[in-house]
C-alpha cells in the first residue's frame, strides 16, 4: 500500500495536491464558497452565529488556531480556540449566539467528543465538526458536518489530515463570513487562493530535495525553536509537534514578538531558529525579531516566500511560492512536515509509529 514510498508519512504528504482537491470538490462554484456544503440547516443557523468556540486537541488544535484568527479578521466574528481537555473540565460561559465547532481527524478523540457532548447540554446555536471520518462518534453527534475527505491516514503523525482542516477551516471562514456581509473582493479573492491551493502544494513539494539537504545539518541538534507570527505561529507549532513526535529532538514554537520576553537567552550557536516567514503584514516585525536571532549567533533557518526572499539575512534560506493569507499557512506547513520527515528518517527512528504514541486517543 505504500507503494513507491519507504513509510506511510511521506506518501501522504505527496497525497496533499490530491487530499485539498478531494476537500474542495464540489464545495466551490462560479467563485463562490456552497452554502449547502454545511446541511440543509446551515444557512439559518450561522446568521444566528455571532462567535465560536473551537475545540481540539494536538494537531487538530493548531490547525483551529489558524481558524482562530482567520474567522476574526474575515468573518469579524469573535473566535476563541481552546485544547478539549481543558475545556471539558472547567465552567465555560457560553454567550448566546455561539457556535461550537469540534476538531477531529479520527472523530475519536476521547476529550474532543466529551467536550462535544458536555456543550449539548449549553446555550450553543449548533454543534459542529471539521472530521475526516463519516462513521465517527464524533460527527454521529454533531448537528452540522464538514468532512475533511483527507482520506485514510495510516501514519501517526499527522500530515493530510492537518492540511485538508485548514482547507475545510477557510471554506467555513469564508463561508460565515460571507453570511456577516464581507466585502466581495475579499471573498472573491479567498475564493480564488483555494482554487490555487492544488498547484501550489504540488509546486512546494517539489522542494524536497532542498529540504533533505537542510535535514542533514538539523539532524544532530538537541533542541529547535520555530518561529511565526500571526497564523504562522501554530503553523511553527505545528512544525515543532511533527519534530518532537518522529524525530524526538525537542522543540518548541514561539510568537516571534515573544523572543525577547524569554527565549532568546536559550539562543546560541547550537540553537538551530526555524522562521516561518511568508509575505503577510507581519514581515517586517519578523525580520527584525530574526536579526535578534542573528546578533546571538543563533543559526537561522529562514522559510520565507519569493517576495521576501531579498534582504533577509540567514544561514538557509528556502524559498517558497508566493500565496495568499488563505493558501500561505497550508503551503509553509509543507516544508516543516518534511523537514521532520528527513530528520527522523536520518535519525533512524520509526517514522509511522513513533514510541509512546497512538494514532487515535480513545482514552484519555
Ligand atoms: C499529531 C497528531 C495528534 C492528533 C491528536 C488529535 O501528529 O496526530 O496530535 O492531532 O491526537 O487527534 P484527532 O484529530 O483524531 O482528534
Amino acid at each position: 500500500e505504500r507503494g513507491e514510498y519507504r513509510h506511510y508519512m511521506l506518501k501522504e504528504i505527496h497525497e496533499q495536491p490530491q487530499a485539498v482537491a478531494d476537500t474542495l470538490e464540489g464545495r466551490i462554484a462560479g467563485g463562490h464558497v456552497l452554502t449547502q456544503m454545511l446541511g440543509v440547516d446551515a444557512e439559518a443557523l450561522l446568521a444566528r452565529t455571532d462567535s465560536v468556540q473551537i475545540v481540539a486537541c494536538g494537531t487538530s488544535y493548531h490547525a483551529g488556531l489558524v481558524a482562530g484568527y482567520w474567522i476574526e479578521s474575515f468573518a469579524g466574528v469573535p473566535c476563541k480556540v481552546e485544547i478539549a481537555s481543558e475545556y471539558r473540565y472547567r465552567n465555560p460561559v457560553v454567550r448566546a449566539g455561539t457556535l461550537f465547532l469540534g476538531i477531529s481527524q479520527s472523530g475519536e478523540t476521547a476529550d474532543t467528543l466529551a467536550a462535544l457532548k458536555m456543550a449539548k447540554g449549553r446555550d450553543y446555536v449548533a454543534r459542529m465538526a471539521v472530521c475526516n471520518v463519516p462513521e465517527s462518534s464524533i460527527v454521529r453527534e454533531s448537528e452540522l458536518v464538514l468532512m475533511t475527505r483527507a482520506g485514510p491516514e495510516i501514519g501517526v503523525a499527522s500530515t493530510k489530515a492537518f492540511t485538508t482542516q485548514l482547507v475545510a477551516l477557510a471554506l467555513f471562514a469564508l463561508e460565515l463570513a460571507r453570511a456577516k456581509g464581507l466585502d466581495a473582493a475579499r471573498y472573491a479573492d479567498g475564493v480564488r487562493q483555494l482554487e490555487q491551493l492544488p498547484g501550489l502544494i504540488a509546486q512546494t513539494l517539489k522542494l524536497d530535495g532542498q529540504i533533505r539537504a537542510l535535514a542533514e545539518n538539523f539532524a544532530a541538534k538537541q533542541h529547535a525553536l520555530f518561529l511565526g507570527r500571526g497564523t504562522h505561529w501554530p503553523v511553527a507549532m505545528e512544525g515543532a509537534l511533527k519534530l518532537k513526535e518522529i524525530s524526538y529532538i525537542h522543540a518548541e514554537a514561539y510568537a516571534a514578538g515573544e523572543l525577547k520576553h524569554g527565549p532568546l537567552a536559550l539562543v546560541d550557536k547550537d540553537m538551530p531558529v526555524i522562521a516561518v516567514a511568508p509575505n503577510d503584514h507581519l514581515i517586517d516585525k519578523l525580520k527584525s525579531n530574526l536579526e535578534e536571532v542573528r546578533a546571538r549567533g543563533g543559526e537561522l533557518y529562514a522559510f520565507v516566500d519569493e517576495t521576501v526572499a531579498h534582504g533577509l539575512d540567514a544561514d538557509h534560506v528556502l524559498t517558497l511560492p508566493a500565496c495568499g493569507e488563505f493558501a500561505a499557512p497550508v503551503v509553509f506547513t509543507l516544508p516543516l512536515q518534511l523537514l521532520a520527515y528527513h530528520v527522523a528518517v536520518l535519525r533512524g527512528t520509526d517514522v509511522d509509529q513513533p514510541r509512546n504514541l497512538a494514532k487515535s486517543v480513545t482514552v484519555e
